[in-house]
């Protein structure tokens, strides 16, 4: 993947200066989210090491690919002529919280949860966000790579509760309802920022977040986290709504993700 370059060679013609600022505050949303990605990874990875080496250079592998998304940000993010800034007061708070989580199988839920909503909003703004070459090119790497980070994120995270007590998965249940409510309110905050360049309404974006947090522990259901009822009928969903569909988590569907030029075109 590290080939790769973006061709950033076709200027881009903005319809409104609001577009050009929406489009420069969501991938700085997508740039703090593959730093903090970067730095929990390889802390995790330096603990990790002492009991499963193999895991911890998966981790450190894995960190590195968020690197490298963070460097082409960094370079499509002054091509849109914007600049790297400062995180406002709610995703500093969201960023705090997540650094100071101390229990690694905490920070893989809280970084499997991140990597959910990541591909989900990717996906649809993949659709609706302003149609050119390069904002494509650049939407598609992260789509297909957070993708793959779903199902590599469930695999750390029973790898981690392997090792844990039985009550390790009550202490999480917590956690996975306050973040889902949290991330499904950001969904409401990021309009305000980001919709005039990718044109997902609220409604559109909450309903997704839920169904695909939903779907991945309905499918993963070893690792005993079920969306609550009353969140999903906010937005217009029951559990029932969230079973019978391709699955996400499957030996099959892992292998898929694997092959990154399957997944580009399954998108
Ligand atoms: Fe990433
Ligand atoms: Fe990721």
């Amino acid at each position: 993947m590290h080939e790769e370059t973006l061709d950033l060679s076709v200027p881009i013609e903005w319809a409104c200066a609001q577009e050009q600022e929406g489009a420069i505050r969501f991938f700085n949303a997508a740039f703090r989210a593959e730093e903090s990605g970067l730095r929990q990874a390889s802390e995790m990875a330096d603990a990790i090491s002492t009991w499963d080496p193999e895991l911890a250079e998966t981790l450190r592998l894995y960190g590195e690919e968020e690197g490298w998304h963070r460097d082409l940000l960094t370079h499509f993010i002054a091509y849109l002529g914007g600049t790297i800034r400062p995180m406002g007061p709610t995703t500093s708070t969201f960023y705090k919280l997540y650094a100071h989580a101390r229990k690694h199988e905490t920070l893989i839920l809280t970084n499997l949860m991140f990597e959910t909503i990541g591909a989900t909003t990717y996906r649809l703004a993949l659709r609706t966000a302003k149609s050119h070459p390069a904002i494509r090119q650049m939407l598609t790497i992260l789509t297909r790579d957070e993708s793959f980070h779903v199902p590599l994120n469930v695999h750390f995270l029973r790898r981690l509760l392997e090792r844990e007590p039985p009550g390790a998965l009550h202490r999480l249940r917590p956690v996975y309802h306050a973040l889902t409510a949290a991330l499904m309110a950001s969904a409401y905050a990021s309009r305000r920022r980001t919709q005039r360049f990718d044109n997902i309404p609220f409604k559109a974006l909450a309903r997704a977040y839920a169904e695909h947090l939903g779907k991945l522990f309905v499918q993963a259901d070893d690792l005993g986290l079920t969306p609550s009822r009353l969140l999903l009928a906010t937005v217009g969903l029951r559990r029932s709504d969230l079973l019978g569909h391709a699955e996400l988590l499957s030996t099959e569907a892992a292998e898929v993700a694997a092959d990154r030029s399957r997944s580009v075109h399954a998108l």
